[in-house]
């Protein structure tokens, strides 16, 4: 049985005592919500990658209360820790090489020698990684290579049964996962687009390079082509909906769709953001009675959180491996 915990005081006492136990739980971020487990605990990482199905050679995020907490488990450069400074808590992740006392398991580094480190934006989360006082290796909480949750309502259809608990918090506001950022060397690498722009980033710390899909496979493993996916093909930059083809809309809605999610009427990028996830997941479920068999996106600006948005729907859409090498 999976325990449905609220954001009250007893109830994140509660997740953080499942957590120092060594028990997997899902808790919300500004982002998306966290599968957490004990990141210094080896069986703790091993239940995280179990219960999401997980290959173990893509590492996952470690979760701080505060970047002096996080710091010190890296090689922290100037520059990282500038970047730190302005961008922490919030939605970016940065790769930095581990230190040498890290205590974190090298079971949720993959066997790599850097770390993925995280402050979030959110007070139930923060307030429960003090409590749990150590770091909290944490991917999205869903199954490997679907759509990430955005709810709690998510987490319980994706894995619910599956966990210890789930800590409701109520939908995430920036609704796409973190940004991540490669700082281990002199050249600063964007791993994956997300709810930090690139633009604000290189506004602080100039020309950052951008490594994407598959050629980025190595250094960011989660970054496999096919990801993110609903059951249904989606068909990006749509001009024209299908006979058979559910809607995904940014502004006015595209005429003859049986089926239509608008992300933002307003054209809001990050209004679309915050409701791309539940958007994929209410098409994926309502098309089948409809006989519909695809979900066609309309174009989405490729600026600021915009191009989170189109990476993910890009994966979204990418041919999908066959299922015994189905990707994280
Ligand atoms: O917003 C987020 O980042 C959410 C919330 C829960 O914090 N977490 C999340 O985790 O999206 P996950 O596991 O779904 O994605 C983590 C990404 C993966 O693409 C993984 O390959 C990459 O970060 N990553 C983790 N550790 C890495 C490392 N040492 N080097 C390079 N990439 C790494
Ligand atoms: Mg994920």
């Amino acid at each position: 049985m999976t325990e449905f915990l609220h954001a009250g005081r007893d109830d994140i006492r509660r997740a953080a005592t499942l957590l120092r136990e060594g028990a997997v739980v899902a808790f919300a971020t500004e982002t998306v919500y966290g599968l957490g487990g004990d990141a210094t605990n080896d069986s703790a990482v091993a239940a995280v990658f179990v219960a999401k199905d997980r290959p173990r050679f893509n590492p996952l995020i470690c979760h701080y209360p505060d970047a002096d907490t996080a710091l010190a488990d890296a090689v922290a450069s100037a520059v990282a820790r500038r970047v730190a400074k302005v961008f922490w808590p919030g939605p970016l992740t940065l790769v930095l090489p581990r230190a040498n006392r890290c205590p974190v398991s090298l079971l949720a580094s993959a066997g790599l020698d850097t770390l993925a480190l995280r402050v979030p934006a959110h007070d139930v989360a923060r307030s429960l990684l003090q409590q749990v006082g150590r770091p909290v290796a944490a991917p999205s909480a869903n199954r490997s290579g679907r759509v990430s949750p955005t709810t709690a309502q998510h987490v319980q259809v994706e894995l619910g049964g599956r966990i210890a608990a789930i800590l409701d918090c109520g939908p995430c506001d920036v609704g796409v996962e973190s940004t991540v950022l490669d700082l281990c060397s002199a050249q600063p690498k964007l791993l994956r687009a997300g709810g930090t722009t690139i633009e604000a980033i290189e506004a602080l710390i100039g020309s950052v390079e951008l490594c994407s899909g598959t050629l980025n496979t190595i250094r960011s493993p989660g970054m496999l082509a096919s990801h993110y996916a609903p059951s249904l093909p989606v068909r990006m930059g749509a001009a024209k909906v299908g006979k058979r083809e559910a809607l995904l809309a940014f502004g006015a809605p595209l005429t003859g769709a049986s089926l239509v999610f608008s992300l933002s009427d307003q054209r809001d990028l990050s209004e679309a953001a915050s409701r791309l996830f539940a958007g994929l997941r209410m098409l994926d479920e309502q098309a089948a009675a409809l006989g519909l068999t695809g979900i066609a996106a309309m174009p989405v600006p490729d600026q600021g959180i915009g191009r989170a948005i189109n990476d993910r729907l890009r994966r979204a859409s990418a041919p999908r491996p066959p299922k015994e090498e189905s990707c994280p």
